[in-house]
């Protein structure tokens, strides 16, 4: 099954390809993703979280695995047009526990294709045009807490120095990959599908 990374994984630092190619794997891969989302209990997961290198996320904004009518998957994704500042608590499940407030566009454009290959274009606001834009920044390897003011930052220092503890830990048990070892997967992930 497949399991979320926690910062500070190098794959939370990737920056996705486009996606060319949607075959029988990836529906699979993307129906796990959605059970790790409800495991955890999110309502957002991109790809990389699951140390997967495409350019997708997936939204159930009610977070219940019985409303299967709102899950919503976005692929190769582009933002535009953003109006608006507005501030909002955001957490996330590679960071599990820390929350914040970060600022961000009121309402944004969203461009993607949907599993089935269809273009679609929408103008979002509210809670769900911040899911996307946070999903959309961990496609480019980017977290919420690089977009915190200084003083903000500051505070989630000792948290995420705990994270960072152990991960280094896990690393030096042998229970994660090294950073080359880690890259030359994701690469040749990307080189079947994108
Ligand atoms: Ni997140």
């Amino acid at each position: 099954l497949l399991k979320i990374v926690q910062y500070p994984h190098p794959t939370l630092r990737w920056k996705s390809k486009p996606l060319r190619r949607v075959d029988a794997e990836l529906h699979k891969i993307i129906r796990e993703m959605f059970d790790a989302m409800y495991e955890a209990r999110g309502v957002g997961l991109a790809a990389n979280q699951v140390d997967l290198p495409y350019r997708l996320f997936i939204v159930n904004l009610t977070a219940d695995p019985a409303e299967t009518d709102q899950e919503q998957v976005f692929l190769n994704p582009v933002l535009s047009k953003p109006k608006g500042q507005v501030e909002s608590e955001e957490g996330c499940l590679s960071l599990p526990g820390l929350y914040a407030e970060v600022m961000r566009p009121e309402r944004i454009t969203l461009n993607a294709y949907n599993l089935a290959g269809q273009e679609l274009s929408a103008d979002l606001d509210g809670l769900f045009a911040r899911v996307v834009q946070h999903e959309t920044d961990h496609l480019d390897g980017v977290l919420f807490i690089d977009r915190l003011s200084p003083t903000k930052r500051l505070a989630t220092k000792e948290v995420l120095g705990e994270f960072e503890a152990v991960f280094d830990d896990r690393r030096r048990l042998g229970e994660l990959p090294d950073d080359a070892a880690v890259a030359a997967r994701l690469e040749e992930l990307e080189r079947l599908r994108c």
